[in-house]
């Protein structure tokens, strides 16, 4: 018991200095794959632009099925790697989960359907086109 608080211990404290971020949101359909693309929800995603130089790449980080800070708190290899790439970070919320709730906290049943994982991967590919054409003004 002692050796896991002793192996814990790291992992908290590193916790608690906490990563910041600038939070943003994407309005993006809730299907992907229908001609009517009218409906539509927001999508919630962070952004990190301290080490990003003009021409980096984009670090880019999925959530999954949780609250998007969980997994920007427990990334750190990301920051420690972003300023040798001049890395732009961001992460990308999960739909259904966190603040990207296209039926608020409890869907009905009959709109579950849109919890796909090929729905959510639609999702990322919207936000990473999104990001790279507006990627001097959309984080600012
Ligand atoms: C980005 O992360 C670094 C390292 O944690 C931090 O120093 C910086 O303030 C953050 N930038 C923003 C815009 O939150
Ligand atoms: C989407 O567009 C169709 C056709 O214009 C309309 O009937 C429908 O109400 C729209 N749905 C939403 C959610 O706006």
């Amino acid at each position: 018991m002692l050796l896991l608080c002793l192996l814990l211990f790291p992992i908290i404290s590193a916790q608690e200095e906490g990563y910041s971020f600038v939070s943003k949101e994407i309005r993006t359909p809730l299907d992907h794959f229908s001609f009517s693309k009218n409906n539509t929800f927001l999508l919630r995603y962070m952004v990190n632009d301290t080490f990003y130089k003009p021409n980096g790449p984009i670090f880019f980080y999925t959530g999954g099925n949780e609250n998007l800070e969980v997994f920007a708190q427990d990334s750190g290899f990301i920051f420690e790697i972003a300023p040798q790439f001049d890395a732009l970070i961001v992460f990308a919320e999960h739909r259904y989960y966190g603040d990207s709730l296209p039926f608020g906290l409890f869907s009905p049943p009959e709109y579950m359907g849109y919890l796909s994982s090929i729905q959510v991967l639609a999702d990322f590919a919207d936000l990473i086109t999104f990001l790279q054409k507006n990627l001097r003004h959309v984080w600012r």
